[in-house]
């Protein structure tokens, strides 16, 4: 492992206000957003949809990497340039995915526990041949009566920290994402308990694992009420919740903590990404950066529905998330913004 190279990446991925673009939806996953809008589900049309996105102009100005799936990776323009080289010559760092998916946990009714350490050691080595120079694993903390259960956060822990290991060892940046879902009527504050418990554990494997952690990157959830709790919060009570929980147990020694956005609406996203960054960036550790799927994507795919006259429209749309998101890293993001689109 080259220390010094995991440090600069994992630097590079936080730096210039800039943050990820999660794009790594596996192909069900996929599947399922396009059939939600009537677009096709083959492998073309998830291509188009893909080169759509990579090839927004100016996007690397606000996107510092994109984290792709084993079928994205793999895959070129319509004029057989590879993507890869498309992300490179456009200054944006390639990730890949690579759990196996989040599968019901033996014993654990209710809970679930991410798969994919077998063979992983051989994947990493195949991905970071092919250019990609950090990796991610998503582990899903499920809130209801009762769970999580001390086992399920520890097993999953422990998955994340073996997975970090490994991609260290492989040359890749892990991004570990311990992600407490929203579903649910929960409180703000059993959401604050459960975060915690879970990025104590991360944090205790992370260590026993000897994870060196200036080369990784935090993907959290933002603490929340459950999407059906009676009691909803403020952008700043979900700002404060959110950094308390983070000061509490993570490490200064990890350079950046790029948030998850898990079902946000896009513009809710970014102003509690704001009004963390105007509260509380002069005083923190680490940089506050975003590494979304949705709440940067979902506006776009609605824009495009598969249709090649939209791809320009999809695009400006694409690209004003990302700028959002840039300004709310500044503490800069304002309503107006969302006003100057329309
Ligand atoms: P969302 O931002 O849509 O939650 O996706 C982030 C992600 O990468 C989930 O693994």
């Amino acid at each position: 492992m080259n220390a010094q190279e995991l440090i600069e990446t994992a630097n590079a991925l936080v730096a210039d206000d800039k943050g990820l673009l999660a794009m790594d939806e596996s192909n069900p996953t996929c599947n399922e957003r396009f059939a939600k809008l009537g677009i096709p589900q083959t492998e073309e049309v998830r291509r188009a949809y893909r080169e759509l996105i990579i090839t927004t102009p100016g996007l690397g100005d606000s996107i510092s990497g994109a984290i792709l799936y084993d079928e994205t990776i793999r895959q070129q323009k319509k004029d057989g340039a590879p993507f890869l080289k498309v992300l490179s010559d456009a200054g944006i760092i390639p990730g890949i995915k690579v759990d196996t998916g989040a599968k019901e946990m033996a014993g654990h009714p209710g809970e679930k526990i991410t798969e994919g350490l077998d063979g992983l050691r051989d994947r990493l080595k195949e991905y970071f041949q092919m250019g990609a120079r950090f990796a991610k694993w998503r582990a899903v903390v499920v809130v209801g009566d009762g769970l999580p259960s001390r086992s399920g956060l520890e097993a999953n822990a422990h998955a994340l920290a073996r997975y970090a290991a490994l991609c260290q060892e492989a040359g890749l940046v892990p991004v570990v994402e311990p992600e407490v879902l929203m579903d649910g009527d929960h409180t703000l504050e059993r959401c604050l308990k459960i975060t915690e418990e879970a990025l104590r554990n991360v944090f205790i494997q992370l260590n026993c694992q000897r994870v060196m952690l200036e080369g990784m990157i935090l993907k959290p959830n933002m603490v929340l009420p459950g999407l059906t709790s009676p009691q909803q919060a403020s952008v700043d009570e979900v700002a404060d919740a959110t950094v308390q929980s983070l000061l509490r147990t993570v490490p200064a020694a990890v350079p950046g903590i790029a948030f998850l956005s898990g079902g946000q609406s896009a513009e809710l996203a970014s102003s509690r990404l704001n009004a963390m960054n105007v509260r509380f960036k002069s005083r923190l550790p680490w940089g506050l950066a975003f590494s979304f799927a949705r709440a940067i994507q979902q506006p776009a795919l609605e824009i495009w529905r598969g249709h090649e006259a939209n791809v320009a429209a999809a695009q400006a749309a694409l690209l004003h998330r990302a700028q959002c998101n840039q300004a709310a890293r500044r503490g800069e993001y304002t309503a107006a913004m969302e006003r100057d689109l329309e």
